[in-house]
């Protein structure tokens, strides 16, 4: 029987982008059918050779693809004082044998999508640049297209500045875009994801599992235990881990109906996720928005798939 959600996983890695991508692998209803890696957290060339990194470690069967190298409009921004210099400090990896496929990551998602005969849904977990660039190019991939479960913006507080998140800020024309698709949109933002927080506890247990996988969380997630006390957090969020946990999982989450909008305006307010779930701005809801995590059913649910991988 085929498997029940075919993803295409497009990422910044990035220490939790890394995790979304091992729990894509391991979920025995997920095909994972490709990664693309985008600029986000750091340049390309850093985020594609970190995907790689993660994939041949693991000794994934998935190909990987190079997308975007800048946003659609706005200057390029990375975060590496979140995720260090090589966008995935803490591990230390073997020679990288491996290389990405030769068709670029736009192309890849377009063909993807058109080829397939079941619905595609797509897993962005860095700033948008692949997906608004392949929604402007052929916008009829909308058609099939099973939903966007993406990590990003925030009804609350931003991350990168007090009004947005960084995979919006980073790229918010094409956040707009995809808000804007008429495509079913799930927006796990921080308000969610700041609730799944890696302290040292969970570390200790998913290093516990004794495998790769495990071994790889604990690597990466006390790198940002450290890097995260510059947000005043105890320990590091696995934000990108959310949407892809509940691309299979939905009942881990508790998530409302909204008219979700990209603020534009080159001010301080650029890339905020304008979120309205009062039916205030007289429009109809556009996105479901994560506020609530089952915390405790969520790690062990992680920890499960975890334990599935070498
Ligand atoms: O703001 C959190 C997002 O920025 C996550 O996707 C993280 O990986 C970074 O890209
Ligand atoms: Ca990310």
């Amino acid at each position: 029987m085929s498997k029940k959600w075919k993803v295409i996983l497009d990422c910044d890695v990035g220490h939790d982008d890394a995790i979304a991508l091992m729990l894509g692998a391991a979920h025995l209803d997920i095909e994972l059918v490709g990664i693309v890696a985008v600029a986000g957290n750091q340049v390309l060339e850093k985020t594609l050779k970190n995907t790689l990194h993660v994939v041949q470690h693991l000794g994934l069967d998935i190909p990987v693809y190079a997308g975007m190298s800048c946003p659609m409009v706005r200057d390029q921004t990375v975060a590496g004082e979140i995720h260090g210099e090589s966008g995935l400090d803490g591990p230390v990896f073997d020679e990288l044998k491996i290389s990405a496929q030769e068709e670029h990551g736009v192309n890849y998602i377009i063909r993807t999508i058109l080829e397939s005969k079941e619905k595609i849904t797509l897993v962005p977990v860095g700033p948008m640049t692949d997906i608004g660039m392949a929604l402007r190019m052929r916008p009829e991939i909308r058609e099939n297209i099973e939903r966007i479960v993406l990590m990003g913006g925030a009804y609350g507080l931003g991350n990168y500045t007090p009004a947005a998140e960084f995979n919006f800020l980073a790229d918010p024309e094409a956040a707009h875009i995809v808000f804007t698709s008429g495509v079913p949109v799930v927006m796990m933002g921080l308000d969610l994801t700041n609730q799944a927080l890696a302290d040292r506890s969970i570390i200790d247990r998913m290093e516990g599992i004794g495998n790769k996988a495990g071994k790889l969380f604990g690597d990466m997630m006390r790198f940002t235990l450290e890097s995260q006390r510059l947000f005043g957090l105890e320990a590091g969020p696995v934000h990108d881990v959310t949407a892809m946990a509940y691309t299979v999982h939905p009942d881990l989450f508790e998530v409302k109906p909204a008219y979700v909008e990209i603020c534009l305006d080159k001010g301080n307010c650029y890339g905020r996720s304008v979120v309205d779930f009062y039916g205030i701005c007289g429009k109809e809801p556009n996105a479901l928005v994560g506020t609530g995590l089952d915390k405790g059913a969520f790690w062990d649910f992680l920890e499960e798939n975890l334990r599935m991988l070498p």
